[in-house]
């Protein structure tokens, strides 16, 4: 007998299949039992009558509680009124295993809380599925954007001797009696990357010790980072806005059942196309300015104001040129204006803020030892950084997309925490 999976289903209409599963719900008369069976793909209902089966197989179902795991053999039929369009009429019901206790995550609300001390088993809920299952295409586009775009995918390393994004949320960690750090971007050996190949992207997991608590910071998240040799400011934007369309419209035409289930405005992101509005960040100080923010030239744009200046645009605008001074010491300043420097942040419409950072890099050995000391950062660390500048320096840039930033946004939830398995923040370090 064929083992099938609710996905796609619908292509063994008429046969007899089996199909492993857990029990996610079940209502039961003295006469037939309903089962919904969820086996990782999707969910179906089995309905078992009284009469179609052997008395012991009925009895089987009569107190089958939740997340029971097993495997069910019936016919696949039609059924209008089906979410699926499809159930199955079940003949025989194997039972693997009973639940040790009640399921701790029943139908009903339960506060976040909760839900995160339970993430382990809140994974298994319909909501969790879909939201992952949108994570999964995102990574799978991102990927096959760069790969089939000439850029070779590049590992960065994970334990690093120096800062890459500022020294204040650094991940400290004993390396045999040495300083190390947990990696808060494989930038830098990105670079190291495009100055051998070309173009490269590295992902991987990044991390930031973020005292902060707000609905966009992890202390863990996975960044996808590529890299180009012989580019400016401008090729970065195309870039950013070419890759990002392109995420969106995959995930949009392969995830729709799971971005309905999200009750996702579907509307919104297939407007999401290129060219993306480009303002500078003294436009963005004026605009913030017009509307009542009490911004000065040289702040930093805190979540109110970017949710503030996404809201005059339907799809991403792209703000480019902040101050150096606020800005990570490998950016290159702009040679019309060396208050400025030649980055720009993609901020995502409809509140979700900065998704995108990224820039050119200061190509000039003198310049960039001269930012290294400014920023007070340990020039041994950087010596090898400091080689590619040495060693056939060419203008580049590239950016870093935050996936659970993108996915939060694709998926229309407020809070990243529910875009990755398990949530690494301030707070929570388990399970
Ligand atoms: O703007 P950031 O800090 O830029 C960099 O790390 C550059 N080195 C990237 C590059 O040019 N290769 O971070 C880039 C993106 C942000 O736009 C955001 O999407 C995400 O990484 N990000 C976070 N996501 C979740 N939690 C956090 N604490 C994040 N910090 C940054
Ligand atoms: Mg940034």
């Amino acid at each position: 007998m064929a083992v099938v999976s609710v996905e796609g289903i619908g292509a063994h209409e008429g046969e007899s299949v089996t199909l492993q599963g857990w029990l996610a719900a079940r209502r039961s008369s003295g006469k037939i039992h309903f089962l919904q069976v969820r086996d990782g793909t999707g969910t179906i209902q089995c309905v078992m009558g009284k009469q179609d089966v052997p008395p012991e197989v009925f009895a089987r179902a009569d107190h089958l509680p939740q997340e029971a795991a097993v495997v069910v053999t019936g016919t696949v039929r039609a059924d209008a009124r089906s979410p699926i369009g499809y159930e199955i009429g079940v003949s025989d019901l194997a039972v693997l295993s009973t639940p040790a206790a009640e399921f701790p995550i029943a139908p009903k609300d339960h506060g976040t809380g909760f839900l995160m001390e339970h993430r382990h088993l809140w994974l298994r809920s319909s909501r969790q599925h879909a939201i992952l299952r949108v994570r999964a295409e995102v990574i799978a586009a991102c990927r096959d954007y760069f790969d089939s775009h000439g850029f070779v995918g590049f590992d960065a390393p994970i334990l690093t001797p120096a800062a890459c994004e500022g020294t204040s949320t650094l991940f400290p960690v004993d390396y045999f009696g040495d300083q190390a750090f947990l990696t808060q971007s494989g930038q830098l050996y990105g670079e190291a990357g495009a100055m051998a190949l070309g173009k490269i992207y590295v992902f991987g997991p990044t991390f930031r010790a973020e005292k902060s608590k707000t609905r966009r910071h992890l202390t863990e998240f996975w960044m996808i980072e590529p890299e180009m040799a012989f580019a400016d400011l401008d090729a970065d934007m195309a870039l950013a806005e070419d890759f990002l369309e392109s995420v969106v419209q995959r995930v949009l035409a392969r995830r729709q059942t799971e971005l309905r289930v999200l009750e996702r405005n579907l509307e919104l992101l297939a407007r999401i196309r290129k060219p993306f509005p480009r303002i500078t960040y003294d436009d963005a100080i004026a605009r913030l300015k017009e509307k009542g923010f009490p911004v000065e030239w040289g702040d930093d744009l805190g979540a109110d104001e970017e949710t503030a200046l996404s809201e005059a645009f339907d799809r991403p605008v792209m703000v480019h040129r902040y101050p150096l001074a606020n800005k990570a010491f490998y950016m290159k300043p702009d040679p019309a204006d060396a208050r400025l420097a030649l980055c720009v942040d993609v901020l995502a419409p409809e509140g979700y803020g900065e998704i995108i950072g990224g820039g050119q890099r200061e190509d000039d050995l003198a310049a960039l030892e001269a930012r290294i000391a400014e920023h007070q950062l340990p020039r041994d660390a950087f010596e090898w950084y400091l080689d590619l500048r040495r060693f056939g320096s060419v203008p580049h840039a590239g950016f870093g997309m935050g996936i659970e930033r993108c996915v939060a946004w694709i998926c229309g939830i407020r809070h990243v925490r529910e875009t990755i398995p398990f949530p690494r923040m301030l707070e929570r370090l388990r399970p």
